[in-house]
């Protein structure tokens, strides 16, 4: 009898500490029976932003694909319009008025001197005048034609900015410049890097060093002593480096910035990746084909049109094999040879009446020539395996393009067999699609709604969105 009544007065008392220590552990250890990183997410959740949660780390990444439903993403905007209104995003927005006080990005551009734009193109402003008079569109400093247009971005974004400002334009609002630095969101460095490679990456006489390597050394002395950038790091910049071989120098000092690129072919991707930079069009070289005088199925007499340098680099191997597989078959156009050589309007010409046409990789995963046959309405059949195309996240280039696999492109007949099994009606739903999204991809001065300067200006938006956000949580954990 007493031996079991001791037993159980131990037991009593044993579980009663148990309780207590398990109730202490809990308490202790977080002040929750929550899991830390199962509040991290439902504070996540619980914010405007509209993010899918990285289960995998700490960090939370906004996923560089987002789904088909979340393409047009309400929440993420509410960043720049009033909550307290409908959300709406930047691309339904603008075709309202601009309205200064809401729904527009904050850009603050420094007055770099003109040396590093504008005097590039040979613009020489009175004394100390850093900007051209941009009021009258014919009479900006013109950006010099030919095969330096493709990488133009930096002068249109530029543009676009000095307009921001003057009334009497009807610009779309997505980009707004201000001139105190700590009202904006972004920082843009108006450099024309791809024309001052293209233009002065050799060393004159008894330079030393080329422009192009001063100027950039000179850029990054420049942006290391301003507070802006000290501020974040460079995170909250837009550095405009079209030209795959652009700001070589100072690529690495300032990769922490937004970067628009054509691709990140020559880049590491610990300095550019889709999460932080955007991928910007070319300017396409041919002109564009009006809507009413696109022609159709029937009078697009060539299947298949390729024109470009066949030997090239890394990269190019597979444009051999199919200039073989392809140089003799019946409607298809498969020609040596630069757009500079056979001259441009050849190649307008070409695109316009053919119903595909060939993107091959070349020495890098982009080239201008998606952007000819986008705005020639001719379907571009893309044969490079790891190309990033501009503004994807809102477009589905599924609609208006064909996406082949070099190792299948280049088996025997297989290209032509997938183009002949695509039909006229199937085709036509490919064209019309192209002609809707042509504007996507032209760039002009005043800009336009929807046009390339105001996709850029809404993808700075919604990467700086992301990178507010995590800017923001580094701050709640330190
Ligand atoms: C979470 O959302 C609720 C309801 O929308 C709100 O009342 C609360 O303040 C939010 N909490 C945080 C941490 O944002
Ligand atoms: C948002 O808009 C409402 C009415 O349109 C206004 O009362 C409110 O002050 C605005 N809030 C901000 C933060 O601008
Ligand atoms: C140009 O700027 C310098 C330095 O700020 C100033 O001394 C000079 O007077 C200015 N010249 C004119 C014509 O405004
Ligand atoms: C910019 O704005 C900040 C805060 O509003 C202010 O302190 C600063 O003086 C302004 N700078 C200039 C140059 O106006
Ligand atoms: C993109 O478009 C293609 C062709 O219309 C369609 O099959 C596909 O489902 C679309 N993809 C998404 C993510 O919407």
């Amino acid at each position: 009898m007493v031996p079991s009544m001791f037993i159980f007065y131990v037991m009593v008392i044993t579980m009663f500490l148990l309780v207590l220590s398990s109730f202490f552990l809990l308490h202790l250890s977080n002040h929750s029976f929550i899991p830390r990183s199962m509040l991290e997410l439902i504070i996540v959740y619980n914010t405007s932003l509209h993010f899918k949660p990285n289960f995998k780390g700490e960090q939370i990444t906004p996923s560089p694909f987002p789904s088909e439903d979340s393409k047009i993403q309400p929440q993420s905007c509410q960043l720049y319009y009033n909550s307290s209104q409908k959300p709406s995003c930047p691309i339904q927005q603008r075709k309202l008025a601009c309205d200064t006080t809401r729904g527009v990005l904050r850009l603050f551009m420094y007055d770099l001197p003109p040396e590093f734009h504008f005097g590039l193109l040979g613009w020489k402003g009175s004394v100390n005048q850093t900007w051209p008079n941009v009021n009258d569109p014919k009479h900006v400093p013109p950006y010099p034609g030919g095969l330096n247009l493709q990488h133009s971005v930096e002068y249109w974004l530029t543009l676009d900015l000095l307009s921001s400002n003057i009334a009497k334009f009807s610009r779309p609002c997505s980009a707004l410049r201000v001139q105190n630095s700590s009202e904006a969101d972004v920082i843009f460095v108006p450099f024309f890097s791809s024309l001052s490679y293209n233009r002065h990456s050799q060393s004159h006489g008894k330079e030393k060093v080329s422009l192009n390597k001063m100027l950039q050394k000179r850029l990054v002395q420049f942006l290391m002593g301003r507070e802006e950038w000290k501020r974040s790091r460079g995170r909250d910049h837009v550095i405009v480096a079209h030209h795959p071989n652009s700001m070589r120098y100072a690529r690495r000092k300032l990769g922490s910035a937004m970067l628009v690129l054509a691709d990140f072919g020559r880049y590491p991707s610990n300095l550019a990746n889709i999460r932080k930079d955007i991928i910007a069009p070319y300017r396409h070289l041919v002109s564009t084909i009006p809507r009413s005088e696109s022609a159709s199925f029937e009078e697009r007499s060539t299947l298949l049109y390729f024109q470009g340098a066949i030997y090239r680099k890394s990269g190019g191997v597979i444009r051999q094999q199919l200039y073989y597989l392809l140089k003799d078959e019946k409607d298809v156009h498969f020609a040596f040879g630069s757009i500079r050589s056979n001259g441009i309007n050849q190649a307008s010409k070409g695109m316009a009446l053919s119903k595909f046409c060939l993107n091959v990789a070349g020495d890098t995963p982009s080239s201008n020539r998606l952007f000819d046959a986008i705005v020639s309405h001719c379907v571009p059949v893309i044969i490079s395996d790891k190309i990033e195309l501009p503004f994807e996240d809102v477009l589905n280039y599924s609609e208006f393009a064909l996406f082949v696999h070099a190792s299948d492109a280049v088996r025997k007949d297989y290209l032509l067999n997938l183009l002949c099994s695509i039909k006229q009606e199937e085709w036509t739903k490919m064209w019309e699609r192209l002609k809707d999204v042509t504007q996507h991809f032209e760039y002009q001065y005043p800009s336009q709604p929807g046009d390339a300067v105001n996709m850029i200006w809404e993808e700075v938006a919604h990467k700086i969105s992301s990178l507010q956000f995590n800017l923001h949580r580094k701050y709640q954990r330190s």
